[in-house]
């Protein structure tokens, strides 16, 4: 997929699945982590963080590319989100994370998560082809 290495792949599962025992998740008990392989080799990874509010929850995937973003800026992009859980459960980023990463993802970034029937790895563009942006998309203007 995308000329991502599957040993890649498998080190970022892995990364993401380590990032998943920090989650604090006493309320849903779902425990998620994500890592971030950026272009220039760089990976951040992220845990869920709940809150007892419940709204004030910060997904795994958007909480590892804040800390990207804060340790180091902006200037390097997504090239695969690689998403675990603890819970043997299905768990595609959420379309708020999907939101959140489509401006930090280059374009043939990649996707890896747990799906119903085990591992699946999708294009970013086929995940979230509609998100918001205010700049004027190819063949539209
Ligand atoms: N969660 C994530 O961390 N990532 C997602 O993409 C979806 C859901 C977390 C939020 C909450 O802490 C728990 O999973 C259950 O929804």
């Amino acid at each position: 997929m995308a000329g991502i290495d599957s040993t890649v792949l498998d080190q970022l599962r892995r990364a993401a699945l380590e990032a998943a025992a920090h989650a604090y998740a006493p309320y849903s008990k779902f425990y998620v982590g994500a890592a971030l392989l950026f272009e220039d080799g760089a990976v951040f990874t992220g845990c869920n963080v709940e809150n007892v509010s419940y709204g004030l929850t910060s997904c795994a995937e958007r909480n590892a590319l804040f800390r990207a973003i804060s340790e180091r800026g902006a200037g390097k992009k997504i090239r695969v989100i690689a998403v675990a859980n603890r819970n043997g459960a299905a768990s595609p980023p959420c379309g708020a994370c999907r939101q959140v990463m489509s401006e930090f993802v280059t374009p043939d970034a990649v996707v890896c998560f747990p799906g119903e029937s085990g591992p699946e790895t999708k294009a970013f563009a086929e995940i979230f082809p509609y998100g918001f942006t205010l700049e004027p998309r190819d063949g539209r203007r």
